[in-house]
């Protein structure tokens, strides 16, 4: 069982176990770059030590798909939600049992066809998007935005689902490394020369095979996986967690709370390949991702009951809303532990007896206030009837672009035991 799992992992050193470690020169996890992946060993440490045999393994917050990748190695059946639909793609991606020759025979095809792409209309766009952009500013030049839309297009009439979901999952993973911004935590900002350093369609040709040799290579020397069944959910786990079958063992990150806002980092993929159309389907999707930012307008659940930690700190937001940067922080804090909690009791019912909860997670700092997360989750899990095993504070989040990059917060992994 481990073989497959040792395989795939031994390729790449690890310094640590945390988000952002080690999941960059890993097969697969490079198809898109996804800074706050947490490494494969945590997955198979949380399998290893748990409190039961792990047949089945809950991930309610898919990203890039480390859980579910890693449970296939390690013969356990993957059970994953995705809000973002360009995330929960690549990890179909992924977990889907590829034949190579097939996807390359449909490649030449996406290639052959460029010769003879129209002009595309690409009015639908934000119009920062494309040349002439706005305020003399433009993420692509309309050529690099022209071959981007042909090759979406090639895609979108090929005729197998798994090849058009691969082919745009790859695509995704270099249509910024093509544009003229770069996009972090803190958000989307220029290139230095970005006017002077523009792109090529060509050079979007070199890039996307060079993406799509390395994944065929990977799917082929990977094809092994003890388990190839997955299920994949999308949509919000708020919703969809009570739809999934039982499980042994639920391990994840969730978004922290720092107004870190996915929807807006994949913001260029999710135009680019055709998953936003519309304000209204941008809004859409901000509003169903778990309350951890303050960039769109929503309904604040009320703060649950059962941690003291949050009555403090929540009560000391209250009275700081002032200072803060935006005033709608103290309710995001506690809508976020209202979603958190209802994470939990649904997996609560969902999880075997014994099953445990392996959660990375993060804390967050606002004018002076820390919510230390890992601690106000164990108070409110104490109070449903968990049983509480560990919490490892195992790293700062110096680099972590969850963390927007800044200093000295915790991140922890929480175990739970039900
Ligand atoms: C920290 S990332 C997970 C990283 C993952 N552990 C990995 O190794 O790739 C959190 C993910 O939760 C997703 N997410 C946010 N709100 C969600 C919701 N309500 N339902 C499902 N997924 C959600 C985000 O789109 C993001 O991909």
């Amino acid at each position: 069982m481990q073989a497959a799992f040792e395989r795939w992992t031994q390729s790449r050193e690890i310094p640590t176990l945390g988000t952002n470690a080690g999941a960059q020169p890993l097969p697969f996890q490079q198809w898109r770059n996804f800074k706050e992946a947490f490494a494969p060993e945590l997955v198979a440490r949380a399998v290893s030590e748990s409190g039961r045999p792990v047949k089945r393994c809950i991930d309610p917050f898919g990203g890039s798909g480390t859980t579910a990748l890693t449970c296939q190695f390690l013969g356990i059946e993957p059970v994953t939600i995705e809000v973002n639909p360009y995330l929960a793609d690549l990890i179909e991606a992924k977990l889907t049992a590829h034949d190579p020759a097939g996807l390359l025979r449909d490649f030449q095809r996406l290639r052959m066809g460029l010769h003879d792409a129209p002009r595309f209309d690409l009015r639908h766009l934000p119009p920062t998007f494309v040349e002439p952009g706005v305020n003399g500013r433009w993420i692509y030049s309309d050529a690099v935005a022209q071959r981007i839309e042909a090759y979406r297009i090639g895609i979108s009439s090929l005729p197998l689902e798994a090849h058009r979901r691969f082919f745009l999952a790859l695509l995704g993973g270099v249509v910024v490394d093509v544009s003229n911004v770069i996009v972090s935590g803190k958000g989307r900002r220029y290139r230095q020369n970005w006017l002077a350093r523009q792109t090529s369609p060509e050079t979007l040709d070199k890039i996307f095979m060079q993406r799509v040799e390395m994944a065929l290579i990977e799917l082929t020397a990977h094809a092994f996986r003890p388990v190839r069944s997955f299920t994949l959910l999308r949509g919000d786990s708020r919703e969809k967690l009570k739809e999934v079958p039982r499980a042994d063992l639920a391990v994840f990150s969730p978004p922290y709370p720092n107004s870190f806002d996915y929807t807006d980092v994949y913001n260029v993929e999710l135009w680019m390949l055709g998953y936003l159309s519309d304000m209204t389907s941008n809004r859409n999707l901000r509003q169903s991702t778990l309350t951890s930012h303050v960039q769109v307008h929503r309904e604040y659940a009320p703060k649950p009951q059962g941690s003291q930690t949050l009555d403090l700190v929540s009560e000391r937001l209250h009275e700081q809303r002032s200072l803060l940067w935006n005033k709608n922080i103290p309710s995001m804090v506690d809508a976020y532990f209202a979603d958190m909690r209802q994470i939990l009791a649904d997996l609560q019912k969902k999880l075997y007896a014994g099953g445990e909860v392996w959660a990375v997670v993060g804390d967050s700092l606002y004018s002076g206030t820390l919510v230390p997360v890992a601690d106000i989750l164990k108070e409110l899990a104490l109070d449903m009837g968990y049983q509480w095993v560990r919490s490892d504070a195992f790293r700062s989040m110096r680099s972590s672009a969850q963390q927007g990059w800044r200093a000295e917060l915790n991140e922890t992994l929480l175990v739970l035991r039900k």
